[in-house]
Formats: C-alpha cells, sequence, structure tokens
C-alpha cells in the first residue's frame, strides 16, 4: 500500500506534458500541446495535451486522463504501478509497508531467480546468434519454421546446448549460486550435487510477465529429435516467481496492441503466437497448451473485453471450443470462436497464407460464441423434442452467467429466434438459474457479488420478473440505463468539482459539489437510480466529498478494493464507454459553464425518461376495457395521466430544445 500523503505528492510532481513526451513527441500548438496518439493509428496528430489542466485527450479516439491515466494505459499497468512508475521518474520515495525479516528475505529470494532468469534468458539468446553449435543446430531449427529475425529478438528466442552442463557450468562461472539454479529450475542437482541442464539440446521460448519480467522457459526438441522422446516441450516448473495459472504467454509482447485492437486471439501454443506476430496480428495469447483458468481471464480482462478463441477445425477443436467458455462469459467477456480449417493451428496456417489473407479469414470467419454453441447443438440435435429440452438449458446455463443485463438481453433474444422458442422461457430459466446461484451463495455467507461464483447479483429488473412476482415479463433491460450511466459518468470524473452555490436558512451560501447536486436534484423530484449499484455508489462518493474536502473521485474510486467501483471508473473515465462519445468531443476544455449545462441536461433526459415511460403505462391502463365497469378506477387512472402530462410539460420546458434533440436520439 502507498501511502495517502505520498500519493499526493505524486500527483503534484506529474507534469502531463513530461510524462507524455516519453512516449509521444509533442509540438506546442497554443496553451497545448500536440502529438499522435499512441493509442490508435494516428496519422494526424489528435492527441491534445493540456499542462494547465493536467489532462490529456485524443480527440479521435477518445482517450483522456490524468498523468496516471496516461502512465496506467500506455504501460498498461494497474494504478498502484502507475504510482510507483511516476513516483521513479520523479524521485518520490515510496514508503510501503514494512516488510517483516521473513518477507524481506523472501522478496530478495524472488530478486535473486528474477536475476538468474534474465541472465540464462541472455544466455540462450547469445548461444543461438554466435555459437557455432548454436547457429548451425538451433538458427537453423527457428529457419526451418521460418521464424524471421526480428521476431526472434522480440521473443528472446534462444538455444541451449546439447552440451549437459553447459549452463549450469557457465553460471558458477558467473558467479550464481546453485539454489537459485535449482529454484528457477534451471538445472538440476545430482545425487553427488552436480548441477545438470533442465533445458539441454532444446529451443528455448522464454515466458514473460506482463511487465516483462523473464519468470520461466518453454523448452522445445528439436525436430530431428523429436522420435523416443516423450515431452516435445519441457517447461520451467512452477516456482515462487513461477505460477502458470497466472501467466499468459506473449501477453508482454502483445498488450499495447490488445489494447488498440480493443480485443484479444487466445492461442494453445508458443509456436502460434509467434507465427501469428509475424503475419502482422500482434493482438495474441496463449495458456500454453492448458486450459484457461480465471486468473488468466482477469488478467487479460484488464487489457479488453473481447476475445476471440482460435481452434483447429476438426472434432476435437470443435469440443475444445465449447470447454470452460462459461467462466470466460462469467468474467464479463465477449466471445468470439474462429475455427481454422480441418488440421490447421494458427501457425501452420500462417505459413500457407499471406498476412493479408489471414486477416481476411479471421474477419470473415470469426463468430459470435453463443449463436456458434446454438447453430453447433442444434445441428446435433436434429428432431428430437427431448434433446431440445437440454439444448435450452445448456445455451440457458451459459447466459445466465454473463454479469451485464443489457448482453444477456440481447443474447436472450438471438437465441429465442435461433431456438424457436419464446422469449419468455428463456428468461424464466436464466432468472430461475440466478436465483439459485444468489441463495448458494448466500447460503455460503459470500455476498452475492462476491467472486466465488462470478455470478452478479439479479438485478432489480429480474427481481421484478421471479416466477412469484405477479407482473408481466419484461426483457427490455432497465430502459434508463444508458442516461443513468452518463451521470454516473459525470459522477466519476467531477464528483467533487463545485457547479453551484446554495443557500442555506441562515442566508449563508455555500459551494455544491457535482455530486451533491446530483443527489439533491434527483431527490427533489424523488427518483432513484433504477440501476441500484448507482445508487450506493453516488452515495458513497457523495459522504466522501461532503467530509473531505481534498476527495478525488476518481482516484478514490480507481484504488477502490471492490473491483466493480475500480473496474466502472476506469471504464467511464477513459472514452472507451461508447454512448460517452456523443459527448467527448467537448470534454478537454471543460470550463465550469458547461458541465453546468451538461449535468442538468442528462438529469432532464433522466426524468423525462422516467416520466414517459410512467405515461405510457398510464395509458395502457386507461385502454383496459375492463375499467368501464369502474369508474372511480378510471377517474384516478386518468387523474394521473393529466398530471404526468402535466409534469412531462414542465420538464420539456426546462430542456428547451434540448428535448427535441433527446428525443431525436432516442
Ligand atoms: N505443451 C507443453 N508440453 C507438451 C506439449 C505442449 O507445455 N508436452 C504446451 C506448449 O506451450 C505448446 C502448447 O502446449 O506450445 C501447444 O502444444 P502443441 O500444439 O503440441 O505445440 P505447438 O505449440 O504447436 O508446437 P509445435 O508447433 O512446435 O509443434
Ligand atoms: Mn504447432
Amino acid at each position: 500500500m502507498i501511502d495517502h500523503q505520498t500519493v499526493e505528492r505524486i500527483l503534484d510532481a506529474a507534469q502531463i506534458v513530461e510524462v507524455v513526451s516519453e512516449f509521444v513527441s509533442l509540438k506546442k500548438a497554443g496553451v497545448n500541446y500536440k502529438g499522435l496518439c499512441p493509442f490508435h493509428a494516428d496519422k494526424d496528430p489528435s492527441l491534445v495535451v493540456s499542462p494547465a489542466k493536467g489532462l490529456y485527450k485524443c480527440f479521435s479516439c477518445g482517450h483522456g486522463g490524468n498523468a496516471v491515466r496516461f502512465v496506467m494505459e500506455h504501460e498498461q499497468l494497474s494504478y498502484p504501478d502507475a504510482l510507483r512508475w511516476l513516483a521513479k521518474k520523479y524521485h518520490i520515495e515510496i514508503q510501503e509497508k514494512e516488510l517483516s525479516d521473513e518477507e524481506k528475505l523472501r522478496q530478495s529470494e524472488r530478486e535473486s531467480m528474477f536475476v538468474v532468469n534474465e541472465w540464462a534468458c541472455k544466455y540462450f539468446q547469445d548461444v543461438l546468434q554466435n555459437n557455432v553449435d548454436g547457429r548451425a543446430i538451433g538458427m537453423a531449427y527457428f529457419r526451418s519454421r521460418g521464424f524471421r529475425d526480428d521476431i526472434i529478438k522480440k521473443f528472446q528466442l534462444g538455444y541451449s546446448l546439447a552440451d549437459k552442463y553447459a549452463l549450469s557450468k557457465e553460471a558458477k562461472k558467473k558467479g550464481f549460486e546453485d539454489r537459485f539454479l535449482i529454484t528457477t529450475g534451471l538445472s538440476y542437482a545430482k545425487e553427488d550435487g552436480t548441477l545438470h541442464d533442465r533445458f539441454y539440446g532444446r529451443a528455448i521460448f522464454p515466458v514473460h510477465t506482463i511487465s516483462g519480467k523473464v519468470v520461466a522457459f518453454g523448452g522445445r526438441v528439436l525436430d530431428a529429435a523429436t522420435k523416443g522422446i516423450d515431452k516435445k516441450y519441457v517447461n520451467s516448473p512452477e516456482s515462487d516467481i513461477y505460477n502458470k495459472s497466472r501467466e499468459l504467454y506473449g501477453l508482454f509482447q502483445a498488450k499495447q496492441a490488445i489494447v488498440r485492437e480493443d480485443r484479444c486471439f487466445m492461442v494453445e501454443g508458443y509456436t502460434d503466437v509467434i507465427s501469428m506476430h509475424q503475419a502482422g496480428i500482434e493482438n495474441v495469447v496463449s495458456s500454453s497448451g492448458t486450459s484457461l483458468t480465471k486468473g488468466q481471464i482477469q488478467l487479460l480482462h484488464r487489457f479488453t473485453n473481447n476475445i476471440t478463441l482460435l481452434y483447429d477445425g476438426d472434432a476435437a477443436g470443435i469440443k475444445a471450443s465449447l470447454r470452460g467458455t462459461n467462466m470466460l462469459l462469467e468474467e464479463g467477456m465477449n466471445i468470439k470462436i474462429l475455427l481454422l480449417p480441418d488440421g490447421d493451428d494458427p501457425d501452420s496456417f500462417s505459413r500457407k497464407h499471406s498476412a493479408k489473407d489471414f486477416q481476411e479469414y479471421i474477419k470473415e470467419h470469426q463468430v459470435d460464441f453463443i449463436h456458434f454453441k446454438t447453430n453447433l447443438l442444434l445441428e446435433e440435435i436434429g428432431n428430437d423434442p427431448l434433446k431440445k429440452a437440454s439444448l435450452i438449458k445448456d445455451i440457458v446455463e451459459s447466459i445466465a452467467v454473463i454479469p451485464d443485463e443489457i448482453t444477456r438481453s440481447v443474447y436472450i433474444k438471438e437465441s429465442a429466434r435461433q431456438l424457436n422458442t419464446e422469449e419468455r422461457v428463456l428468461l424464466n430459466e436464466i432468472v430461475k438459474l440466478r436465483q439459485k446461484e444468489k441463495e448458494k451463495s448466500a447460503n455460503q455467507g459470500v455476498a452475492p457479488n462476491g467472486n466465488t461464483t462470478g455470478m452478479s447479483p439479479t438485478t432489480d429488473m429480474e427481481q421484478d420478473i421471479l416466477p412469484e412476482a405477479d407482473v408481466t415479463p419484461i426483457s427490455q433491460p432497465n430502459p434508463f440505463y444508458k442516461t443513468e450511466t452518463l451521470i454516473i459518468q459525470e459522477i466519476i470524473r467531477h464528483g467533487e468539482q463545485i457547479v453551484a452555490t446554495v443557500e442555506d436558512e441562515e442566508g449563508n451560501t455555500k459551494p455544491i459539489s457535482v455530486v451533491e447536486f446530483i443527489l439533491m436534484s434527483l431527490q427533489e423530484d424523488g427518483i432513484n437510480f433504477h440501476t441500484t449499484f448507482y445508487n450506493t455508489l453516488a452515495l458513497e462518493i457523495c459522504q466522501n466529498v461532503t467530509s473531505n474536502k481534498d476527495f478525488n473521485v476518481l482516484n478514490y474510486l480507481l484504488a477502490h478494493p471492490d473491483s466493480r467501483y475500480s473496474s466502472l471508473a476506469s471504464e467511464l473515465a477513459t472514452d472507451k464507454y461508447m454512448i460517452s462519445k456523443i459527448y467527448e468531443k467537448s470534454d478537454l476544455n471543460l470550463s465550469e459553464e458547461k458541465i453546468q449545462d451538461r449535468i442538468p441536461h442528462l438529469l432532464i433526459d433522466l426524468k423525462l425518461a422516467i416520466v414517459e415511460k410512467s405515461l405510457k403505462e398510464t395509458k395502457n391502463k386507461l385502454l383496459d376495457p375492463s375499467l368501464k365497469d369502474k369508474p372511480e378506477q378510471y377517474m384516478k387512472i386518468l387523474k394521473d395521466y393529466k398530471e404526468l402530462s402535466e409534469a412531462k410539460k414542465q420538464i420539456a420546458q426546462q430542456a428547451g430544445d434540448r428535448s427535441v434533440l433527446a428525443s431525436k436520439r432516442n
């Protein structure tokens, strides 16, 4: 943990122009600076940096934020790591939590292991590039696979000599201790204590952490020697620095491309990753032959929501494509599947086709996962109604784990159509499943949104349609979600900013922050957010803003221990959030007037939407023929209707021209 004061010092010290200049060359343009945006393929400089506001903003792709945000995005670091990065740049010493002696020892053991691995990685590369055998055997092998020099360097590929003692001897000569060679798995100790290399005679694929440190190696036998050897690959054992289920091969080399493309390709092996890079497709990682773990998915999720799984188009590949995917859905990933022609893996496919053809093939053949699964199973069942029921169950199970309500409802629609079933049937099944899951986690004493099940809680909308509730099912998502999200975005970006003043009873003027303004305004009209999480969030922020005048909403949320807060904040703070595109053009020059305009307009949009919905419902009630016999009830509803119409007129008046715009947009 970095203490609060240090965080403040870092934020004060970080000069946006200096920080961005580390990565982008900037030119002065009036009071601002301009440069090529590193977050998309930029031809004309569309990145604007404002030293006065301490912000950067790309007017083309929408990325924007402060210095910490820039480092987070550019270097793909977490918030605390970005702070550490800045602290280093500005020579600010960070007071982290004191380590115990045991922790210090462990820490330095880990560091020693990294040092040994770093050295070994260089050693293997040096052998490959410069040693006579390295060139004749190792390099010849990579050449025979068609790997280019630049790609060999990029992935730091190497070669371990056929001599079983070569690396161990060299390491000892350099003064490395035996025990680190053993704990990293580079060497084994024989009974007499001599060290024996693990990877001798193999082509070497180093495995990097997200920040580029070498944690492990994969060693492949050379083709000629494959026969009679049962292990095609030998890998480093798990250790203090290597947890196989938490690393993804190639992520270090892919991370920026993943963000740029907002998609990641998932392949099976080392050579698939490498060949795809060579074909110009750089947003690709591998789980190294094992099935994906939750940890790996969460790692990937920091970079994108979108994943495409690449599989061999044979029966085994297709089966594999269904396995483990619910876990991806559960983490909120949008999944596509790409089947390669039977018998090809990405490596062999890319050698048969040009880079352009490969990219085209992907574009044409990647399909949405749920759609794919439904079709696949439909083909399997033919006309058997019993099988159809179990198929529906299978599909519903996949949809039910998706945390986002809107995505779920889109899939329900789609699948209902594909399966030729009523939406309501699927929806009811899903509600049941989610309810069951909720009860299960409640029994386990875990909050419904705790991480153990991965299922987010049933939303209000779904609560409403639980079987016992006597309401017609609605399969539409919360219709106010968009506008509410835009309002929350204002809170996240500028919640602490002062936008107005009010007079209290004694005639003193009191400043009002954005978050207070929004909550007060909603309260006046007796409105809550329909998205319940937004209410909790807004209240928590409001309490902090009123009690601490130096409070910064975005920093607070980004560092929030509850990942729902931090991920929402990072999503809405950058302009990844699609509907904010409507507003983004004005964003860098956020003068106070503009916020003061925008927020009331958003609130009006929300109120109008709510009133309009009630109006529609009331109107439907009036049309109910059975009311003919109940004049009293009829009059009451009519009165409601008139009041609502009046309210709508008033809100529309407040909105002025704006209401025209709003209705056009919707
Ligand atoms: N793997 C492994 N140990 C094995 C076999 C496979 O660790 N004995 C892992 C490797 O990470 C490998 C991945 O599983 O990259 C996929 O295996 P496979 O498809 O057999 O290997 P390829 O990557 O295709 O390697 P090559 O093209 O060199 O045969
Ligand atoms: Mn292969």
